[in-house]
This record gives structure tokens, C-alpha cells and sequence, in this order.
């Protein structure tokens, strides 16, 4: 379930300039880069900060997301138009084929009940080629990083080019067991509008999440650190095994995906290769003239 913070379209506009450390990325494109992706699926894509990076290196991509208005967001983002964007989620794809799907941003977190991730998996599993990989990178739940959502610890003010300032803080409301519910508020100076944002992440622990991938016989390559909050966060890299034989052809699954995936975008520019190219790795940097205090949840 997308909260609020992503289903309102004030606070999905303004998204990224409220959470501008990205290195966090750099592990999905680390993993692109190694595996020669051609295909990729990003669930969870929010306003496609992810998505972009691969696409612009002409590589195809498809986004998904089950909340409307970080996804126009995405649309109308320069290269956009490359990336095929889906109101839905894991569960809902179309026929795709694609050798790496991701999920960025701790969307994984927001599928909080146990059948609800398990049927994530097998609809990430279903779109993955044989020998495909998983990329997704949870809070480690031992950090208590909400003990750190209060007021005091949180508030600052960010100065956003055409929004002016946002003030913004979070409160953490519940703990229940794995469920942690925190409330994100954003008052826009502009015009004194107070939106607020109640989120319930599951913090699963790294056993839940090595189970919910044995259940469904996909093997666990490797659990990264991530580069930009070492020691917070898992990097799962997980693989769907090989059980087509080698050089064996194409099934005709594939093919149809391959053809709905291209038929639906232009292909990527040599100077959009550049872009991937020098994004690789690297933090996407702010817009000049933000002054950042403060980043969401982390
Ligand atoms: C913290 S944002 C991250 C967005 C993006 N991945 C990024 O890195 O910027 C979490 C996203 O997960 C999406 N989401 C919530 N429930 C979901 C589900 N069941 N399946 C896929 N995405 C979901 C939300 O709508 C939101 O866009």
C-alpha cells in the first residue's frame, strides 16, 4: 500500500528534493553494469529517480508503481518517454521478460503483510528470465532507525526551486512488532498548506527475507552493505536459477515481452548513454540553489 507521502500529488512533486542522497541506487546499477542487463523492472519506481539511469543508457526499462501520482511525476521528467511506466504493482504486470528487476528506496518495505510480499516475489520472479536477478535493500530492523523519527531529530527546512520552503519533521506513532508507523509532516511556506504523511514500513528480518526468497527456489547470491548508509541497510541480490537449457531459443513468452516492451518507447540517444554512463556509481547531485537540511525517512 503506497502512503500518502506518494499518493498525494503536492508531496510526489517535491519527493526528490526532500531525499537528494541517492548512492543507495548504486548498488542496482552496480548490478545492471555486471550482469549486461538489457531489461530491467523497477517496482516501486515513485517518481522513476531509479528508472531514468538505465533508460538513459539505453537500456529497457518498465517501472511500476501502484500510486498515480509519483508516476506522472516520472512521465514528465526529461527521458521519461523512454521508460514504459505501469500503474500497478508486482502482482499486476503485463507479460514481461526483463534480466533484472530492483527495488529501490526501501519500497519494499511498504508491502508490510508477509502473503503480500510473498506474491511480490513470485510476480517479480514471473517477469524474470531464468538466471535474472533481484535487487532490493531493506532497513536492517537491529538499527531502530525510528527510535530516531521524532521532531528534534528530524525538522528542517528545505528550499525547493518553485515551491519555496518546506518545513518538514516526522513522527514515529507505533511500534507493533515489525510495523513501525511514522507521521511526515510538510508545511509549504508559500502558501502555509500543512500536508501530512502516514506511513507503516515492515522491517523484516534478514531470516524473513532469505525465506521469502528460499520459498519460492531462488537463490541468495549476496547480501551487500550499502554504499551510502553502511551498516543500515541489506542489499539482497538474488537470482532466479537457470532452468532454461543454455543457447536454447527464445520461448515465444519471451518475444512477446520483448516486442510489448520496445513497441511501447523510442530507443535511448547517444547523449543519454553519456548521462548513464557518468551517473554510474555516482550520487545524483541536487539542483543547484537547494539548501538540503534535512532528507525523508531514512
Ligand atoms: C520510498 S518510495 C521509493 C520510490 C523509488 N523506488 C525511489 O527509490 O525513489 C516507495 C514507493 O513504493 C511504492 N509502493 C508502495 N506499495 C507498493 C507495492 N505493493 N508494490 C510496489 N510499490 C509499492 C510507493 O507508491 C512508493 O512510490
Amino acid at each position: 500500500m503506497a502512503d500518502e507521502c506518494f499518493r498525494r500529488p503536492g508531496l510526489a512533486a517535491v519527493y526528490d528534493r526532500l531525499g537528494p542522497d541517492r548512492r543507495g541506487l548504486d548498488p542496482c546499477l552496480r548490478t545492471a553494469e555486471e550482469t549486461g542487463a538489457r531489461h530491467v523492472l523497477d517496482i516501486g519506481c515513485g517518481t522513476g529517480v531509479f528508472a531514468l539511469l538505465p533508460a538513459g543508457g539505453g537500456i529497457e526499462v518498465a517501472g511500476v508503481d501502484p500510486a498515480r501520482a509519483p508516476l506522472d511525476v516520472a512521465r514528465g521528467k526529461p527521458g521519461g518517454e523512454r521508460v514504459r511506466w505501469i500503474h500497478g504493482d508486482a502482482t499486476t504486470l503485463p507479460p514481461l521478460t526483463v534480466d533484472l528487476a530492483t527495488i529501490t528506496g526501501n519500497a519494499a518495505q511498504e508491502i508490510t503483510g508477509p502473503e503480500d510480499w510473498q506474491r511480490t516475489l513470485q510476480g517479480i520472479r514471473a517477469a524474470l528470465r531464468p538466471g535474472g536477478r533481484l535487487v532490493f535493500e531493506p532497513r536492517i530492523p537491529a538499527r531502530h532507525v525510528w527510535e530516531e523519527w521524532n521532531r528534534e531529530a528530524t525538522y528542517g527546512v528545505t528550499e525547493i526551486a518553485g515551491a519555496g520552503a518546506v518545513e518538514s519533521w516526522g513522527d514515529l506513532l507505533d511500534v507493533s512488532g515489525p510495523l513501525v508507523t511514522s507521521r511526515w509532516t510538510y508545511v509549504f511556506a508559500a502558501d502555509g498548506q500543512t500536508l501530512t504523511s502516514d506511513s507503516t514500513l515492515r522491517f523484516r528480518e534478514r531470516q524473513e527475507d532469505e525465506a521469502a526468497l528460499a520459498a519460492q527456489a531462488d537463490v541468495l547470491e549476496d547480501v551487500r552493505d550499502a554504499p551510502d548508509r553502511p551498516g543500515r541497510e541489506f542489499v539482497f541480490v538474488a537470482r532466479r536459477p537457470e532452468t532454461a537449457r543454455r543457447g536454447a531459443p527464445p520461448t515465444p513468452r519471451h518475444m512477446e515481452a520483448d516486442r510489448t516492451i520496445l513497441a511501447t518507447k523510442s530507443g535511448a540517444t547517444s547523449a543519454g548513454e553519456s548521462a548513464w554512463k557518468r551517473s554510474s556509481c555516482s550520487c545524483p547531485v541536487p539542483p543547484s540553489g537547494v539548501r538540503w537540511r534535512r532528507a525523508v525517512p531514512n
